[in-house]
């Protein structure tokens, strides 16, 4: 054989094996190609090699030592694949394939009371009322003296309060008893205390009496407490905020009317029982108890400090959990503060 078809054939052979183990795009395929060039018995190199003997022996050293670059080269190709391809295999096993669904984030939702709270916050602060809140431990003044409960009311009952420190009636007609506030209307003095009137606020909070839990008590639940007091302030002022306040929160029309019945509370005068009409999903109507109300006491803006000739007002206490349980169709009070997710997660 010839020198030059010696080399030609050499050169013919690289370029095949540096594009059979280039296109080599599996291991066996690789393992292949890696047989065919590389083979001890059979492979194309090993041929080349017989070839060498065929050279003229005075071209023999040129041969050879081609030879051997071929060789270098054909097995340096044979790595770079290699590598390329277990390159290629992890990247592909550490690839993130966008492709597959998400770990779904489970996000939390607002209790139906927080909604309540905040959409009534709303309502009211688009009629104008400032939302303040007062503490939940309460001393006598606030809760009782200041609200016109005299000493001897029964609304101070050791039974129907909490006191702190010792729960008897010692206790409670001690100096200063301190309890938890058994209702928000504590905030009305706290707030008049402070400011001079014109006073347009709300309160929105806890309040707590022992009572037995049952689908429609818990011992602590929660009222929004409304305050308006300036020159001139009339119950209609009252019914009206009340109405606009209702249709509202539940969405009511011209269908939708307040009802008071005379009451009594010591804080107001006069005082009435509120009530809403109301619609049930079987389409009966009635008449629902939405919470208490009235003019406040002439006492009451005494003890503030207040000009009862001078200024007028009208309070509400209204209980928070009822209004969200009939807007949601919630039947126990319960089912609001077990915060079982199956519960909490349909509203
Ligand atoms: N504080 C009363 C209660 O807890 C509710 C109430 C009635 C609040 C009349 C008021 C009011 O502001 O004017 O039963």
């Amino acid at each position: 054989m010839s020198l030059a078809q010696f080399l030609a054939d050499l050169d013919a052979l690289v370029e095949r094996a540096q594009t059979t183990f280039n296109s080599a795009d599996s291991a066996e395929a690789l393992e292949a190609a890696r047989v065919e060039f590389l083979g001890a018995k059979n492979g194309q190199l090993k041929s080349a090699q017989q070839g060498l003997g065929k050279v003229d022996k005075a071209d023999k050293p040129t041969a050879g030592k081609r030879f051997n670059e071929v060789k270098g080269l054909v097995e340096s190709a044979f790595e770079a694949a290699q590598e390329n391809l277990s390159g290629a295999g992890e990247a592909a096993s550490e690839a993130f394939d966008v492709t597959l669904p998400g770990k779904p984030v489970r996000i939390g939702r607002l209790h139906p009371i927080t909604q309540t709270i905040r959409e009534m916050k709303d309502i009211m602060g688009r009629l104008g009322f400032t939302a303040v809140e007062g503490p939940e431990i309460e001393d006598d003044w606030h809760n009782f003296e200041a609200l016109n409960i005299p000493l001897s009311h029964p609304a101070r009952d050791p039974l129907d309060n909490f006191y702190l420190g010792t729960a008897n009636s010692a206790a409670a007609e001690s100096d200063s008893p301190l309890l938890l506030r058994s209702q928000t209307s504590t905030v009305q003095i706290r707030v008049m205390e402070n400011t001079k009137p014109p006073v347009r606020i709300i309160s929105l909070g806890r309040v707590y009496r022992p009572d037995t839990a049952d689908a429609t008590h818990y011992p602590m639940f929660l009222q929004i407490e409304g305050l308006l007091v300036d020159k001139g302030v009339t119950m209609a002022d009252l019914k009206s905020v009340l109405r606009l306040f209702f249709v509202s929160y539940f969405g009511g029309g011209e269908d939708m009317h307040v009802r008071f019945r005379p009451s009594f509370f010591p804080f107001t005068e006069p005082s009435v029982e509120v009530d809403m009409n109301w619609t049930d999903a079987a389409g009966n109507t009635g008449w629902m108890e939405m919470g208490g109300a009235g003019m406040v006491d002439p006492n009451v803006l005494r003890a503030v400090g207040y000009d009862p000739e001078e200024v007028t007002g009208f309070a509400f206490g209204l209980g928070v959990e009822r209004i969200c349980m009939r807007q949601h169709g919630i039947t126990d009070i319960r089912d609001l503060y077990q915060n079982d997710v199956r519960f909490l997660s349909q509203f």
